[in-house]
C-alpha cells in the first residue's frame, strides 16, 4: 500500500517508519523546514531510542520525507492519508483543531476525485470530533463520506521514550470507522500485525484514547493528593507508603503501578491537554465531570505546593542558589512541553528566588529554547550543579540522580520520591 502521513513529530515519524517496516511505501509530509531537513539528513529531531535505526533502514527506500510542494504526487498515489499533526490546548481547554483542518484542506486541494481514499486521524481528537466536525465539514464541500472517500480514526497509544517499541509491539490497534469499505482499507494497513485489532464506532475510537489518558492523569493526581494529605498530617514516609502499596498482589507487578506514585504533577504534551479537552467536551455536552475537574485542579496546584516545600528548605535568603535536577517532563525524553520543572521554577521566581540553575542530561537546549523567559542558569554537568547549588531539587526522575546523597551533604528536596 501507499500511505501519506501528515506531520513528522513523535507520532507521525514513528507511524511513518512503522508503516514502512510493515512493507508499505510512506510519504511523510512536514511543514517545519528545519525538522524536514534534519529527517532527510538521516537524523532524529528529538531523542527516541530505536527510531534512529528505523530511520536509517527506511529513509529514501520505503520512507520518503517531503514538503508540502510535493504533496500532490504523494496523495495521488496513496490508499489512505494519515493525520499526525498536533492538537494542542485551545480556548477553554478545548482541543485546538487548526492544524488538523489545515492538513485536511491541503489534502482536499490535491486529492484525485476518482479514487476512494480513507482520511485517518491518528492525532488525539475528542470524542464526537469526526462525526460532528470532520464529516459535516467534508459534506459541506460536496463530498459524500462513505462513497467519495472514507473517514476514520486510529488513535495512538505510544509513550515518548518508547515510541518505536510501543508502535511495533502495540498492545492493541483501535480503528474508529463508520463504513465497512474504510475498515477494509485499514485492516490492510495492519495486515501483518498479530495484536488484536478492534473496529469500533468513530466516537468509541476517539473515546478509548481519552479513557486511557484521563485514567493515567487520575492515578497521578490521586497519588499527588495523597502525598499532600500525608505531608499535612506529618510523620509519614510518603515514598515508603507508596512502595508498600505497590506490593499488593493485585497490581501484579504491572507497569501501571508507576502512575500510582506521587511526583510533581503530570506534564508533557498529552495528559494535561487531553484531560482538559475531555472535561471541556463533556461540559459543553451538558455534564460537569467532577473527578476530571478535580484531577485537573490538583495537578494545577502541584507546582505551587512544591515551590512552598522547596522554600521551607531554602529559607528566607532569596539569593541562595537552587539547583534544579531535571528539566524534561520525564526521564528518557528531551520533551519539555508542559514540563513540571518550568512551572516549579516559575513559582520559585514568584516567591522571590532569583539564583536558579538547571541541569538535565539531554533537555537543556530544548528547555532554554522553550522557556527563555525564565532566564535561569544552566550547568554543564551533574557534578557542576552539585558543586554550585546550596539546595538541590529533583524534578525529573533520571536514574542517575539516585546517588545524589552519596555525592553531597547539601539538602536535597526529592520531589520524585526516588531516593
Ligand atoms: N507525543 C505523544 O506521546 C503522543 C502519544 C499519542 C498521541 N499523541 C497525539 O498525536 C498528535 C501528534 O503529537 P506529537 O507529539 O507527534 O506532535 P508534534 O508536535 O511532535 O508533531 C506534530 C508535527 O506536525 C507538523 N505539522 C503541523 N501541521 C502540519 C501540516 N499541515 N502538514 C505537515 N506537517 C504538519 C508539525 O510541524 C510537527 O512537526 C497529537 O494529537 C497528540 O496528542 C501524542
Amino acid at each position: 500500500m501507499t500511505i501519506t502521513v501528515f506531520g513528522l513529530g513523535f507520532v507521525g515519524l514513528t507511524t511513518s517508519l512503522g508503516f514502512a517496516e510493515y512493507g508499505h511505501t510512506v510519504y511523510g509530509v512536514e511543514i517545519n523546514d528545519e525538522r524536514l531537513a534534519t529527517i532527510k539528513g538521516g537524523q532524529l529531531p528529538f531523542l527516541e531510542p530505536g527510531l534512529d535505526e528505523a530511520l536509517v533502514r527506511h529513509l529514501g527506500k520505503r520512507f520518503l520525507p517531503i514538503g508540502i510542494n510535493d504533496l500532490a504526487e504523494a496523495v495521488k498515489q496513496s490508499d489512505c492519508v494519515y493525520y499526525c499533526v498536533g492538537t494542542p490546548y485551545g480556548k477553554d481547554g478545548q482541543a485546538d483543531l487548526t492544524y488538523l483542518f489545515s492538513a485536511i484542506d491541503q489534502t482536499l486541494s490535491v486529492r484525485p476525485a476518482d479514487k476512494y481514499q480513507v482520511l485517518v486521524v491518528k492525532s488525539t481528537i475528542p470524542p464526537s470530533t469526526t462525526s460532528q466536525k470532520i464529516i459535516p465539514y467534508l459534506e459541506g464541500k460536496g463530498l459524500n463520506v462513505g462513497q467519495d472517500l472514507g473517514v476514520a480514526n486510529n488513535p495512538e497509544f505510544l509513550r515518548e521514550g518508547h515510541c518505536w517499541d510501543d508502535f511495533i509491539k502495540a498492545d492493541r490497534i483501535v480503528l474508529g470507522v463508520s463504513d465497512e469499505r474504510s475498515a477494509e482499507v485499514l485492516r490492510k494497513v495492519y495486515a501483518t500485525v498479530q495484536e488484536p485489532i478492534h473496529c469500533v464506532s468513530l466516537n468509541t475510537g476517539e473515546f478509548i484514547k481519552y479513557l486511557s489518558n484521563t485514567l493515567l492523569a487520575t492515578l497521578i493526581s490521586y497519588s499527588n493528593e495523597m502525598s499532600l494529605v500525608a505531608d499535612t498530617i506529618g510523620g509519614i514516609d510518603v515514598a515508603a507508603a507508596f512502595r508498600i502499596l505497590h506490593e499488593d498482589k493485585r497490581w501484579g507487578g504491572a507497569t501501571m503501578a508507576s502512575y500510582v506514585y506521587p511526583g510533581c504533577g503530570y506534564g508533557g504534551y498529552c495528559l494535561p491537554k487531553d484531560t482538559n479537552a475531555l472535561y471541556a467536551v463533556s461540559n459543553t455536552a451538558g455534564f460537569d465531570a467532577q473527578i476530571l475537574k478535580n484531577v485537573i485542579s490538583i495537578n494545577d496546584q502541584m507546582p505551587a505546593q512544591i515551590a512552598k516545600k522547596v522554600s521551607r528548605v531554602v529559607g528566607t535568603d532569596k539569593q541562595r542558589s537552587i539547583g534544579i535536577l531535571g528539566l524534561s517532563f520525564k526521564p528518557g525524553s528531551d520533551d519539555v512541553r508542559d514540563t513540571p520543572s518550568a512551572k516549579i521554577i516559575r513559582e520559585l521566581r514568584l516567591l522571590g528566588y532569583t539564583n536558579i540553575t538547571g541541569y538535565d542530561p539531554v533537555a537543556e537546549k530544548e528547555f532554554e529554547r522553550y522557556y527563555s523567559d525564565l532566564a535561569i542558569g544552566y550547568a554543564n554537568s551533574y557534578d557542576e550543579l552539585i558543586r554550585q547549588a546550596d539546595v538541590l531539587v529533583i524534578t525529573t526522575a533520571w536514574p542517575e540522580f539516585a546517588n545524589v546523597k552519596q555525592l553531597t551533604q547539601k539538602p536535597v528536596v526529592d520531589c520524585r520520591y526516588m531516593l
